[in-house]
């Protein structure tokens, strides 16, 4: 990854391949953001209207390069757009921060040394562009080789942060924790672009079970005959018609002194065919992305054991392939559930709730203090709230309202959904405890309400329905890169410490 470094050196004597300034939108043209004032000196304090003049506004994302002047060591000073200018005595939005430093470092693409000289008012603002640059930084080239690829160009190489006080203890640990959770968002990315005849969920528990020997983190791993054994039938009937079998891995990070418990369970379809309910072309051509609910709880569970968090967190991976063939479960096969609990397959598509059914109920067990889970689970959800943004259910208002909050403080596009009571009957089935389809209307809405039945007696429950954010089609924007994205990753992170500050709000 990207190489980051806090620096002292003043913006015109650091030697590098370019500048980074934040350029506003203020009420009369564009305005040059605080930490650039040595730059603006070079340009005789005529930036903003070097800017203007080139058509620069200083709107989000915007990214002007301009060739730089004689008593900067740099040959292009590029301007990043931040959006509005904040009103006097307040700071810029950290996620506005985040996403220009995302913008400049996807724009240095083949850079080999760039100063980020944006405004870091305090730690929170250091963490914001810290993340931003490392996340923006991101390429997946692991797939592109062949004879060109050593011409191909690498994501920029390394960041200073200026302005930055490498001494202060605050900003020293907010960039710490900035690596830390911009590495693990770009391993969950990794596993979600890696194509599904590699990733397959086996492959997947080998990757857990190699990172968790290294981390020092505790790792179990219940393959196909452990899960037949176990009466895992949700996972098992999902998994019985691939030639990768399924896999249930668990994963537990304890601190000596911990007061609480999370557990965190992700769907990890591998591979999302829809089944013998074979989904169309046109929707299956990005289905790897369905197990990035388990590669976002893998990587948070990762973070929270390297940022050393006083609080126990145990991340279950509900890992199998959904194919067709001679030994897939049928529309109207009956599984028995790890619960107990029969689930007449209505269709084969809807298997998120089925893997997530089992490793929801196995959670249980652990009688944690709360557990969410984290899924591309619904279309429907897509449908409601779009392309950029997960929904959250929950058992618990305030517990979802505190998600909510988190996932807004950390940069992550979430609303809540309800869990109507009335929709469950819609799932009643004349043969099995209940049917694993219901109304078609808030579909999103019925997967939530399927998995709440295998949520244990009285524990905290939520669930994040990431089916839009997971994979990014369009163009890469801000921090966000095409495919894979790591939704989820920070929100799962600030809660755990959230968590073990006990402050959950
Ligand atoms: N993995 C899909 C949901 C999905 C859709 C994820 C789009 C990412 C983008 C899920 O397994 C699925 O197929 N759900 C069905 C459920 C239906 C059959 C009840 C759906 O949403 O159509
Ligand atoms: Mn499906
Ligand atoms: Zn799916």
């Amino acid at each position: 990854m990207t190489a980051l470094t806090l620096s002292t050196a003043g913006a015109a004597t650091l030697r590098a391949d370019a500048l980074v300034v934040g350029v506003a939108k203020g009420p009369k043209g564009p305005v040059v953001a605080p930490g650039a004032e040595a730059v603006d000196q070079a340009f005789d304090g005529k930036l903003a209207g070097v800017l203007d003049a080139l058509g620069a506004s200083g709107a989000d994302g915007e990214v002007t390069k301009l060739p730089a002047p004689d008593g900067l060591k740099v040959p292009v000073v590029l301007a990043v757009g931040l959006g509005s200018a904040p009103e006097k005595d307040e700071s810029y939005d950290e996620d506005a921060l985040r996403r220009a430093a995302g913008a400049a470092a996807r724009a240095l693409h083949g850079a080999k040394k760039a100063a980020f000289a944006l405004p870091l008012e305090d730690a929170s603002a250091v963490t914001a562009v810290a993340e931003g640059a490392l996340l923006g930084a991101y390429a997946f080239t692991a797939y592109q080789g062949g004879e060109k690829k050593d011409a191909k160009k690498g994501p920029l190489a390394e960041v200073a942060l200026l302005g930055a006080k490498p001494r202060d203890k605050e900003h020293k640990a907010a960039v710490e924790r900035a690596k830390i959770v911009a590495t693990e968002v770009n391993i969950a990315r990794d596993l979600v672009n890696t194509p599904p005849n590699d990733l397959t969920p086996e492959a997947f528990a080998a990757v857990a079970q190699a990172t968790a020997k290294e981390i020092g983190v505790k790792v179990q791993v219940l393959d196909e005959k452990a899960l037949l054994k176990g009466g895992y039938g949700g996972l098992m009937g999902v998994g019985k018609g691939s030639e990768a079998p399924p896999r249930l891995v668990k994963l537990s990070y304890t601190h000596p002194k911990a007061a609480k418990s999370l557990a965190f369970v992700g769907k990890g379809i591998t591979y999302d065919s829809g089944g013998i309910s074979l989904k169309p072309a046109g929707h299956n051509e990005t289905m790897k992305c369905d197990m990035a609910g388990a590669a976002a709880v893998f990587a948070s569970v990762v973070a929270a054991a390297r940022l050393g968090l006083e609080v126990n967190v145990t991340g279950w991976l509900a890992l199998a392939e959904n194919m067709p063939s001679g030994s897939a479960t049928r529309p109207g096969d009956v599984l028995r559930m790890y619960s107990g609990k029969t689930v007449e397959v209505l269709n084969t598509d809807a298997e998120g709730r089925l893997v997530l059914a089992d490793a929801l109920t196995k959670a249980s067990e652990d009688r944690p203090d709360a557990i969410v889970d984290v899924a591309t689970l619904t279309g429907a959800m897509v449908l409601a709230l779009g392309n950029r943004t997960f929904g959250i259910m929950a058992n618990d208002d305030a517990f979802r309202t505190a998600i909510h909050e988190i996932a807004e403080e950390v940069g992550e596009a979430s609303w809540p959904m309800p869990l109507p009571a009335d929709m469950r009957k819609g799932m009643d089935s004349p043969t099995a405890d209940l049917a694993n389809m219901g109304e078609r209307m808030g579909g999103g809405l019925v997967a939530g309400l399927f998995l709440q039945e295998f949520v244990g007696e009285g524990i905290t429950w939520a669930h994040l329905d990431i089916a839009g954010p997971a994979f990014h089609e369009g163009a890469a924007y801000g921090y966000t890169p095409k495919g894979g994205t790591g939704s989820a990753v920070r929100t799962l992170v600030r809660l755990a410490e959230r968590t073990a500050t006990g402050d959950l709000g």
